[in-house]
């Protein structure tokens, strides 16, 4: 097929495809990734601008899938683009060859159609995707873009059983936050301070809905829990009758701790991942209890994104960093997330398994420091060492199945930034300089919170900060690729993602 016909046959296709009716229900959204044979990427509501993932499978289209996969599963099947603007699928947290991962580097064009063919190697865990395409990341993901992909393996399913779960109480939630007006979600304008700071919601959505509630039964009940807001950190506690509950840390974004952590309360920034097991004996509410969010940084920097996004119009006709209105929401204001009403008998709460993974830890004393800073300047914005994102530049070289300690500094004058690391997991090795409210929470060696402690992809440097992270550059699972491959690190807070705190570096 020539590409017009070719082009042609897919938006005919898609077209056919909008008119089957969804099956009806959205409370079953879970799909097989090895099942699904084309993502539609949509915007399904022009006047707020709101927009969806369809998984089309054999046996139906349902919109806004949790995708499954067991570790070894493949996905095989077409992103199709109906979106007004380029968009990717970025597999937030696998490893992935470079032309599956959707990192942005060839973004899809408006009414166009890429294939994909990979295998799920990581391990256990939460894992996510959403667009990257440059310029238009930010909006995009606000705009309802972020989809869970729940990995199962040994361990997960020993835990599980272990833990005794009723049926319904493991559930997979994506937490957001958006702009109301008379509960009525607007579009994504962000002001020029938004797009220096982040673009922030005053009211909380989860898995896509205001005022989430989840029907579960007493005993224990095991959370997956994503942060997608764009910029709003969370410091994420449960209440029950005005008393906090504590619970226990079993993961984090890469898949579960060596053993479980009991706190009263966790940070969850942006793009990070929290797997919970919290007793249920009563209606529980999830919350952003409030803390001081240390924005140092004030002034003003240019904003690159109108050159990125030229010849496209926003999703919704919002202003992208136009002028601020007044009366913005705030980072760290306290926040309801969700509730949980329990509903049933007695419950059997079997103790939580000392021993959660059989994943040895890797060492990384000998392992070479590459040193990097994060920065703010009226002339840049938010930068990594000094320099703002250019699509074609290699910041570095790495050898493949090499391990490197990456100590990153946060200067004073800045905000906290959510880094992330594309394609491999590290390990949190020490924090200093650590203050204000995460202080009270380091309370593990090297300074470390509890939920440092898993395998991360992505970890908060509050200002002032230095971290030490142990990167592992093999590739995980019996995974081999083959040559080198650009990956990158970047601010997942999403508006400095677009305003240019990312770099690209390779693995060869
Ligand atoms: Cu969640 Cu570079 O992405
Ligand atoms: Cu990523
Ligand atoms: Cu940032």
């Amino acid at each position: 097929m020539k590409r017009r016909e070719f082009l042609g046959a897919a938006i005919a296709s898609l077209a056919a495809s909008c008119r089957t009716p969804l099956p009806e229900d959205a409370k079953d959204r879970r799909v097989r990734i090895g099942e699904v044979r084309r993502l539609v990427v949509e915007r399904h509501e022009p006047l707020a601008g709101r927009c969806r993932y369809v998984a089309e499978t054999a046996a139906g289209r349902v919109a806004q899938p949790v995708l499954l996969a067991r570790r070894g599963e493949r996905f095989t099947g077409a992103i199709v683009n109906a979106l007004p603007q380029p968009t990717t699928v970025h597999f937030h947290g696998l490893t992935l060859p470079e032309a599956q991962d959707g990192a942005g580097f060839d973004s899809i064009a408006p009414g166009a159609v890429k294939t994909l063919a990979f295998e799920v190697h990581n391990r256990s865990g939460l894992y996510w995707f959403h667009p990257h395409a440059h310029g238009f990341t930010a909006e995009q993901v606000h705009a309802g873009l972020a989809g869970l992909l729940v990995v199962t393996d040994e361990d997960d399913a020993a835990l599980d059983a272990a833990l005794a779960l009723p049926q319904g109480n493991r559930l997979a939630l994506a937490l957001s936050d958006v702009r109301t007006a008379e509960g009525t979600i607007q579009p994504y304008a962000p002001s020029e301070e938004d797009c220096l700071h982040g673009w922030l919601g005053d009211r909380a959505l989860a898995n896509g809905a205001l005022d989430f509630r989840a029907a579960v039964a007493p005993g224990w009940v095991r959370l997956q829990i994503l942060n997608t807001c764009n910029a709003r950190g969370l410091l994420l506690a449960f209440r029950q009758g005005g008393k906090l509950v504590p619970f226990h840390v079993l993961g984090t974004d890469g898949g579960l701790l060596a053993a479980p952590v009991e706190v009263q309360s966790a940070f969850l920034h942006s793009a990070e991942r929290l797997d919970i097991a919290l007793p249920a004996q009563g209606d529980i509410e999830a919350l952003s209890l409030p803390f001081d969010p240390r924005h140092h940084a004030h002034g003003k920097a240019p904003s690159h994104v109108h050159a990125l996004r030229s010849g496209y119009a926003p999703l919704a006709g919002g202003a992208i960093c136009g002028n601020s209105p007044p009366g913005a929401p705030h980072d760290g204001a306290e926040m309801p997330l969700f509730r949980l009403d329990v509903k049933g008998g007695k419950a059997s709460m079997p103790a939580i398994p000392p021993r959660l993974s059989t994943l040895s830890p890797a060492d990384f004393a000998d392992a070479p420091v590459r040193r990097m800073r994060l920065d703010f300047d009226e002339r840049t914005g938010f930068v990594i060492d000094q320099t703002p994102y250019r699509r074609d530049e290699l910041a570095f070289s790495v050898p493949r199945g090499s391990r490197e300690v990456w100590q990153i500094r946060n200067s004073p004058i800045s905000m906290p930034h959510p880094m992330h690391l594309h394609g491999f997991g590290f390990r949190v090795l020490r924090r200093q300089g650590t203050f204000g409210p995460a202080q009270r929470l380091a309370a593990h060696s090297g300074a470390r919170l509890a939920s440092d402690l898993g395998v991360k992809d992505t970890v908060l440097l509050w200002p002032n900060e230095t971290l030490w992270l142990g990167v592992d550059f093999a590739l995980p699972g019996g995974a081999a690729f083959a040559g080198s491959q650009r990956y990158m690190f970047h601010c997942h807070n999403l508006e400095h993602e677009d305003g240019m705190m990312m770099r690209n570096f390779e693995v060869v």
